[in-house]
């Protein structure tokens, strides 16, 4: 039994379209774990995204980047806005430059499960879907954001890869595979490396860098593979995957394929994780088309809310609300239509599920 009274200091950013309504939803489900697991949050909500800087001309401002790098954890909604742009054509809403390489979060953790009741583009058994992208998140092509050279008849953006870059996210990915299978637990742990490194020299070099830090942890096996294969792969045979590490772009590209088998990307989350600090949001956009009809599941952000909880050190809690997403899957009270939206409506999900982490009668 853990001492009530703790007491976490959360960054919220709520962002566009869809955001605001599944960060309520996951605050919601989250009050009521914490009047049952004893802790509280203190909310610092921060202005974030593209609405942010159509407002004020910033996407997220210093004073709100310094409290993401200040607080226990943060949790993001989706931002972005496609009409939202800068002068070079790209999106202004968007923060990943801003947060992933500005708090040097190179880590992104993206779990692709399969629960019970979720509408997959496959026919899996329930646990066949169960692995963890890692996705390098400060380097790759999208180092290249804002940097791109050209005009308006040629453009290069740059794919970068450096061995400290590498080996940090690689070691990162080791580490997960062997908290996700302590010794004793009778499946062995893997990593598999994804990459092109039979075209790239960036990813040669990324996939040298994985086999030696591969040989340090020999309880863990390691493959890889190339990209392509992957993809293929995590379709036609999902159960063979554990953690993966990869790319900044192939790690987004895959971590929405894996989503369309999970019941789509509405049940994935991402972690953005440092050394220093982290922040954790859906994986998908913010879906302007669906904002405000009720339409979106809500369930992305309640799985963001549950890592963060087991970041901040609730595990506890993260595990009641990943079981009252179970149960109000498996129960029927949170249905997702075939098309991946809330066939009873965003609220009602975000009410069932909220209900479930609720604190036990008596
Ligand atoms: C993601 C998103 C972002 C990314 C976009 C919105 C910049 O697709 O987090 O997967 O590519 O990193
Ligand atoms: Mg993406």
């Amino acid at each position: 039994m853990r001492v009530a009274g703790r007491s976490y200091r959360i960054g919220v950013i709520r962002g566009d379209g869809i955001g605001p309504v599944l960060i309520d939803a996951a605050l919601g489900a989250v009050a009521e774990l914490g009047r049952r697991h004893g802790f509280q949050l203190d909310l610092q909500f921060l202005d974030g995204g593209a609405d942010a800087y159509r407002r004020t001309g910033s996407a997220l401002s210093d004073a709100a980047l310094h409290t993401v790098r200040t607080c226990h954890a943060t949790l993001k909604g989706p931002v972005g806005l496609p009409d939202v742009r800068l002068p070079d054509g790209t999106e202004a809403g968007l923060l990943g430059g801003i947060l992933r390489n500005g708090l040097d979060l190179y880590a992104n953790v993206r779990p692709v499960r399969l629960y019970p009741g979720a509408p997959s583009a496959l026919r899996p058994r329930p646990g066949d879907i169960d692995y963890v992208i890692v996705r390098e998140n400060t380097e790759g092509l999208y180092a290249s954001r804002g940097r791109g050279i050209g005009n308006d008849t040629a453009v290069a953006d740059v794919l970068l890869i450096t061995r400290p870059g590498a080996e940090r996210v690689v070691r990162y990915a080791f580490e997960l595979a062997r908290r996700r299978r302590p010794a004793g637990d009778g499946r062995a742990a893997r990593v598999t490396c994804v990459d092109k490194s039979n075209v790239l020299r960036s990813m040669y070099l990324f996939r040298s860098v994985f086999l030696e830090v591969a040989a340090e942890y020999p309880d863990v096996q390691a493959d890889c593979m190339y990209v392509d294969a992957a993809a293929q792969a995590l379709v036609m045979q999902p159960e063979r995957f554990d953690v993966l590490v990869t790319e900044s772009m192939f790690g987004d590209i895959l971590s929405d394929l894996g989503g369309g088998t999970v019941g789509g990307v509405a049940f994935c989350a991402g972690g953005n994780i440092g050394d220093d600090c982290a922040y954790f949001e859906p994986i998908h956009g913010s879906a302007p088309q669906l904002a405000g009809r009720d339409l979106a599941n809500p369930i992305s952000a309640i799985l963001a809310a549950a890592m963060m909880l087991d970041h901040i050190g609730e595990p506890d809690a993260a595990q009641t609300l990943r079981t009252a997403v179970q149960k109000a899957l498996h129960d029927g009270a949170a249905r997702i239509a075939a098309d991946g939206t809330a066939a009873d409506g965003t609220r009602a999900i975000a009410a069932a599920i909220a209900q479930r982490c609720a604190p036990e009668p008596g």
